[in-house]
Protein backbone atom coordinates (compact mmCIF):
# COMPACT_ATOMS: atom_id res chain seq x y z
CA UNK A 1 0.00 0.00 0.00
CA UNK A 2 1.38 3.13 -0.93
CA UNK A 3 1.21 6.17 1.14
CA UNK A 4 3.56 8.95 0.17
CA UNK A 5 3.58 10.37 -3.55
CA UNK A 6 5.98 12.01 -4.45
CA UNK A 7 5.99 15.22 -7.34
CA UNK A 8 9.01 16.71 -8.96
CA UNK A 9 8.81 20.18 -10.33
CA UNK A 10 12.25 21.51 -10.99
CA UNK A 11 14.39 21.50 -8.38
CA UNK A 12 11.35 21.08 -6.08
CA UNK A 13 10.20 18.00 -4.56
CA UNK A 14 7.00 17.23 -2.44
CA UNK A 15 5.66 14.17 -0.05
CA UNK A 16 2.18 14.62 -0.08
CA UNK A 17 0.95 12.06 2.93
CA UNK A 18 -2.08 10.46 2.03
CA UNK A 19 -3.79 8.34 4.38
CA UNK A 20 -7.25 10.50 4.10
CA UNK A 21 -9.30 7.78 5.48
CA UNK A 22 -7.23 8.00 8.92
CA UNK A 23 -6.51 11.97 9.02
CA UNK A 24 -3.25 10.92 7.57
CA UNK A 25 -2.31 9.57 10.85
CA UNK A 26 1.29 7.97 10.96
CA UNK A 27 1.31 4.16 11.23
CA UNK A 28 4.48 2.57 11.22
CA UNK A 29 4.53 1.48 7.04
CA UNK A 30 3.93 4.41 6.97
CA UNK A 31 6.63 6.35 8.65
CA UNK A 32 8.98 3.27 6.76
CA UNK A 33 7.87 4.83 3.73
CA UNK A 34 8.46 8.75 4.49
CA UNK A 35 12.05 7.30 5.28
CA UNK A 36 12.38 5.42 1.65
CA UNK A 37 10.92 8.80 0.26
CA UNK A 38 13.21 10.82 1.48
CA UNK A 39 15.70 8.60 0.09
CA UNK A 40 14.65 8.74 -3.47
CA UNK A 41 14.07 12.37 -3.52
CA UNK A 42 17.75 12.36 -1.87
CA UNK A 43 19.27 10.76 -5.18
CA UNK A 44 17.27 13.19 -7.71
CA UNK A 45 19.01 16.06 -6.77
CA UNK A 46 15.78 18.43 -5.30
CA UNK A 47 17.11 21.72 -3.96
CA UNK A 48 14.29 22.16 -1.75
CA UNK A 49 11.50 19.40 -0.10
CA UNK A 50 7.76 20.13 0.63
CA UNK A 51 5.95 17.66 2.86
CA UNK A 52 2.45 17.82 3.38
CA UNK A 53 -1.00 16.36 3.75
CA UNK A 54 -3.29 14.94 1.35
CA UNK A 55 -6.73 16.76 1.45
CA UNK A 56 -8.17 19.30 3.13
CA UNK A 57 -9.03 17.85 6.15
CA UNK A 58 -5.38 17.26 7.77
CA UNK A 59 -1.73 17.41 7.51
CA UNK A 60 -1.67 14.52 9.89
CA UNK A 61 -3.46 13.88 12.69
CA UNK A 62 -0.92 11.90 14.65
CA UNK A 63 0.86 8.38 15.55
CA UNK A 64 -2.29 5.67 14.82
CA UNK A 65 -4.23 5.67 17.77
CA UNK A 66 -5.42 1.83 16.70
CA UNK A 67 -1.75 0.48 15.72
CA UNK A 68 -0.25 1.79 19.10
CA UNK A 69 -3.48 0.58 21.51
CA UNK A 70 -2.04 -2.96 22.40
CA UNK A 71 1.69 -2.22 22.28
CA UNK A 72 3.72 -3.26 25.12
CA UNK A 73 6.44 -0.69 26.84
CA UNK A 74 9.08 -2.56 24.28
CA UNK A 75 6.86 -2.42 21.66
CA UNK A 76 6.07 1.44 22.09
CA UNK A 77 10.04 2.56 22.64
CA UNK A 78 10.31 0.79 19.57
CA UNK A 79 7.56 2.24 17.77
CA UNK A 80 8.85 5.88 19.21
CA UNK A 81 12.43 4.91 18.11
CA UNK A 82 11.45 4.27 14.77
CA UNK A 83 9.46 7.81 14.77
CA UNK A 84 12.42 9.45 16.00
CA UNK A 85 14.60 8.36 13.09
CA UNK A 86 12.32 9.39 10.35
CA UNK A 87 12.15 12.87 11.93
CA UNK A 88 15.87 12.92 12.77
CA UNK A 89 16.35 12.48 9.09
CA UNK A 90 14.06 15.00 7.85
CA UNK A 91 15.28 17.70 10.26
CA UNK A 92 18.87 16.53 9.04
CA UNK A 93 17.98 16.69 5.42
CA UNK A 94 20.46 17.71 3.31
CA UNK A 95 18.11 20.57 1.60
CA UNK A 96 15.39 22.74 3.32
CA UNK A 97 12.29 21.19 4.03
CA UNK A 98 9.31 22.77 4.10
CA UNK A 99 5.99 22.02 5.65
CA UNK A 100 2.88 22.89 4.18
CA UNK A 101 0.37 22.76 6.79
CA UNK A 102 -3.64 22.75 5.86
CA UNK A 103 -5.74 21.18 8.76
CA UNK A 104 -4.94 18.95 11.96
CA UNK A 105 -1.27 18.91 12.63
CA UNK A 106 -1.95 17.26 16.01
CA UNK A 107 0.71 14.83 17.71
CA UNK A 108 2.61 13.28 15.67
CA UNK A 109 1.68 15.40 13.02
CA UNK A 110 2.77 18.51 14.97
CA UNK A 111 6.08 16.50 15.85
CA UNK A 112 6.28 16.07 11.76
CA UNK A 113 5.75 19.66 11.07
CA UNK A 114 8.60 20.52 13.79
CA UNK A 115 11.27 18.30 12.34
CA UNK A 116 10.73 20.53 8.63
CA UNK A 117 12.92 23.73 8.74
CA UNK A 118 10.14 25.85 7.68
CA UNK A 119 6.50 25.46 8.40
CA UNK A 120 3.68 27.19 6.22
CA UNK A 121 -0.04 26.90 7.17
CA UNK A 122 -3.09 27.72 6.26
CA UNK A 123 -5.80 29.55 8.09
CA UNK A 124 -7.92 26.18 8.98
CA UNK A 125 -4.48 24.84 10.35
CA UNK A 126 -4.95 23.43 13.78
CA UNK A 127 -2.36 22.35 16.52
CA UNK A 128 -1.77 20.28 19.38
CA UNK A 129 -0.54 17.58 21.70
CA UNK A 130 -3.28 15.54 22.54
CA UNK A 131 -0.96 12.60 23.86
CA UNK A 132 -1.67 13.25 27.55
CA UNK A 133 -5.52 13.45 26.89
CA UNK A 134 -4.42 9.30 25.58
CA UNK A 135 -2.16 8.64 28.66
CA UNK A 136 0.87 8.97 26.96
CA UNK A 137 3.42 11.17 25.81
CA UNK A 138 4.89 12.88 22.09
CA UNK A 139 7.38 10.43 21.44
CA UNK A 140 8.49 11.62 17.99
CA UNK A 141 11.53 14.19 19.34
CA UNK A 142 8.35 16.72 20.10
CA UNK A 143 8.76 17.77 23.53
CA UNK A 144 12.16 19.14 22.90
CA UNK A 145 11.68 20.58 19.37
CA UNK A 146 8.36 22.19 20.64
CA UNK A 147 10.36 23.48 23.33
CA UNK A 148 12.88 25.02 21.09
CA UNK A 149 10.25 26.71 18.71
CA UNK A 150 8.14 28.22 21.63
CA UNK A 151 9.83 28.09 24.90
CA UNK A 152 9.69 26.00 28.12
CA UNK A 153 6.68 27.65 29.35
CA UNK A 154 4.35 27.79 26.60
CA UNK A 155 5.32 23.99 25.16
CA UNK A 156 4.34 22.70 29.19
CA UNK A 157 0.71 24.92 28.11
CA UNK A 158 0.62 23.06 25.06
CA UNK A 159 1.85 19.47 25.84
CA UNK A 160 0.13 19.62 29.90
CA UNK A 161 -3.27 20.52 28.85
CA UNK A 162 -3.74 18.70 25.54
CA UNK A 163 -5.43 22.26 24.60
CA UNK A 164 -5.70 22.68 20.55
CA UNK A 165 -4.97 25.82 19.10
CA UNK A 166 -5.79 27.73 15.47
CA UNK A 167 -2.88 28.62 12.98
CA UNK A 168 -3.39 32.43 13.89
CA UNK A 169 -2.53 31.10 17.65
CA UNK A 170 0.13 29.31 16.21
CA UNK A 171 1.74 31.95 13.97
CA UNK A 172 1.94 34.57 17.25
CA UNK A 173 3.55 32.00 19.74
CA UNK A 174 5.97 31.22 16.72
CA UNK A 175 5.21 27.44 16.12
CA UNK A 176 4.14 28.03 12.24
CA UNK A 177 6.64 30.87 10.08
CA UNK A 178 4.19 31.81 7.63
CA UNK A 179 0.37 31.89 7.75
CA UNK A 180 -1.50 32.03 4.06
CA UNK A 181 -5.43 31.47 2.93
CA UNK A 182 -6.65 27.87 2.83
CA UNK A 183 -7.01 27.86 -0.68
CA UNK A 184 -3.53 29.27 -1.12
CA UNK A 185 -1.45 26.58 0.62
CA UNK A 186 0.38 24.86 -2.01
CA UNK A 187 0.72 27.50 -4.32
CA UNK A 188 2.59 29.54 -1.47
CA UNK A 189 4.60 26.47 -0.76
CA UNK A 190 5.38 26.22 -4.13
CA UNK A 191 6.34 29.94 -4.49
CA UNK A 192 8.55 29.71 -1.44
CA UNK A 193 9.98 26.39 -2.56
CA UNK A 194 11.02 27.82 -5.75
CA UNK A 195 12.61 31.16 -4.03
CA UNK A 196 15.10 28.62 -2.22
CA UNK A 197 15.89 26.61 -5.33
CA UNK A 198 16.71 29.03 -7.21
CA UNK A 199 19.80 30.43 -4.96
CA UNK A 200 22.79 28.66 -4.92
CA UNK A 201 22.67 25.28 -3.89
CA UNK A 202 25.87 24.64 -2.02
CA UNK A 203 25.32 27.81 -0.18
CA UNK A 204 21.57 26.55 0.74
CA UNK A 205 23.13 23.62 1.52
CA UNK A 206 25.84 24.79 3.72
CA UNK A 207 23.10 27.01 5.24
CA UNK A 208 20.81 23.94 6.58
CA UNK A 209 24.03 22.69 8.05
CA UNK A 210 24.77 24.97 9.82
CA UNK A 211 21.80 25.97 11.49
CA UNK A 212 21.32 22.37 12.32
CA UNK A 213 24.81 21.36 13.29
CA UNK A 214 25.13 25.01 15.51
CA UNK A 215 21.56 24.48 17.71
CA UNK A 216 22.59 23.67 21.35
CA UNK A 217 26.12 24.29 20.18
CA UNK A 218 27.86 26.51 22.71
CA UNK A 219 28.93 29.90 20.35
CA UNK A 220 32.30 29.46 20.29
CA UNK A 221 32.00 25.97 18.10
CA UNK A 222 29.42 27.41 16.20
CA UNK A 223 31.48 30.29 14.65
CA UNK A 224 34.24 27.48 13.90
CA UNK A 225 31.50 25.59 12.04
CA UNK A 226 30.27 28.62 9.97
CA UNK A 227 33.50 29.75 9.50
CA UNK A 228 34.58 26.12 7.76
CA UNK A 229 30.85 26.08 5.84
CA UNK A 230 31.76 29.78 4.66
CA UNK A 231 35.40 28.50 3.78
CA UNK A 232 33.48 25.66 1.50
CA UNK A 233 31.67 27.99 -0.90
CA UNK A 234 34.47 29.83 -2.31
CA UNK A 235 36.10 28.24 -5.32
CA UNK A 236 33.01 26.82 -6.40
CA UNK A 237 31.95 27.94 -10.40
CA UNK A 238 28.36 29.40 -8.54
CA UNK A 239 30.38 31.76 -6.30
CA UNK A 240 33.01 32.77 -8.78
CA UNK A 241 29.54 33.57 -11.58
CA UNK A 242 27.89 34.83 -9.16
CA UNK A 243 30.29 37.28 -8.27
CA UNK A 244 31.98 38.03 -11.48
CA UNK A 245 28.30 38.97 -12.40
CA UNK A 246 27.64 41.25 -9.46
CA UNK A 247 30.79 42.68 -10.63
CA UNK A 248 30.19 42.78 -14.43
CA UNK A 249 32.90 40.03 -15.04
CA UNK A 250 30.70 37.88 -16.76
CA UNK A 251 27.21 36.78 -17.70
CA UNK A 252 24.78 35.79 -15.06
CA UNK A 253 23.97 32.09 -15.02
CA UNK A 254 21.52 29.60 -13.65
CA UNK A 255 23.46 28.00 -10.66
CA UNK A 256 24.60 24.73 -11.11
CA UNK A 257 25.73 23.29 -8.15
CA UNK A 258 29.19 22.69 -8.29
N1 LIG B 1 -4.84 7.36 14.64
C1 LIG B 1 -5.66 6.45 14.02
N2 LIG B 1 -6.81 6.82 13.39
C2 LIG B 1 -7.15 8.12 13.40
C3 LIG B 1 -6.33 9.09 14.01
C4 LIG B 1 -5.13 8.66 14.65
N3 LIG B 1 -4.28 9.53 15.23
N4 LIG B 1 -6.93 10.29 13.86
C5 LIG B 1 -8.05 10.07 13.16
N5 LIG B 1 -8.20 8.77 12.88
C6 LIG B 1 -9.30 8.10 12.16
C7 LIG B 1 -10.54 8.00 13.02
O1 LIG B 1 -10.46 6.89 13.88
C8 LIG B 1 -11.61 7.87 11.95
O2 LIG B 1 -11.60 6.55 11.48
P1 LIG B 1 -13.02 5.82 11.13
O3 LIG B 1 -13.61 6.63 10.02
O4 LIG B 1 -12.59 4.44 10.71
O5 LIG B 1 -13.84 5.86 12.39
C9 LIG B 1 -11.10 8.75 10.82
O6 LIG B 1 -9.69 8.91 11.07
C10 LIG B 1 -11.73 10.11 10.80
O7 LIG B 1 -11.55 10.70 12.08
P2 LIG B 1 -12.77 11.36 12.92
O8 LIG B 1 -14.06 10.69 12.57
O9 LIG B 1 -12.37 11.38 14.34
O10 LIG B 1 -12.77 12.81 12.27
P3 LIG B 1 -13.19 14.19 12.98
O11 LIG B 1 -13.22 15.21 11.89
O12 LIG B 1 -14.40 14.03 13.81
O13 LIG B 1 -11.98 14.50 13.99
C11 LIG B 1 -9.66 14.69 14.63
C12 LIG B 1 -10.69 14.73 13.48
C13 LIG B 1 -9.88 15.87 15.55
C14 LIG B 1 -8.28 14.76 13.98
C15 LIG B 1 -9.85 13.37 15.41
O14 LIG B 1 -9.82 12.30 14.48
C16 LIG B 1 -8.79 13.13 16.45
O15 LIG B 1 -8.85 13.68 17.51
N6 LIG B 1 -7.80 12.27 16.10
C17 LIG B 1 -6.77 11.87 17.07
C18 LIG B 1 -5.74 12.95 17.25
C19 LIG B 1 -4.74 12.51 18.30
O16 LIG B 1 -5.07 12.26 19.43
N7 LIG B 1 -3.43 12.48 17.88
C20 LIG B 1 -2.36 12.10 18.76
C21 LIG B 1 -2.03 10.64 18.63
S1 LIG B 1 -0.86 10.09 19.82
C22 LIG B 1 0.64 10.51 19.17
O17 LIG B 1 0.76 11.18 18.15
C23 LIG B 1 1.83 9.97 19.93
C24 LIG B 1 3.14 10.39 19.43
O18 LIG B 1 3.56 11.52 19.54
C25 LIG B 1 4.07 9.40 18.87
Amino acid sequence: MSYIHITERGYVATLTIDRREAMNALNSDLLTELSESLDKVRCGGARALIITGAGEKAFAAGADIAEMREFSPAQAEEYSKHGNAVMRSIELFEVPVIAAIGGYALGGGCELALSCDIRLASENAAFGFPEVTLGVIPGFGGLQRLTRAIGVNRAALLACTGDRIHAKRALELRLIDELCAQGELMERADALADRIARNAPLAVRAIKRVLRDCEGTPYAGTICAEASAFGGCFGTEDQLSAMGAFLKLNEKRPFVGR
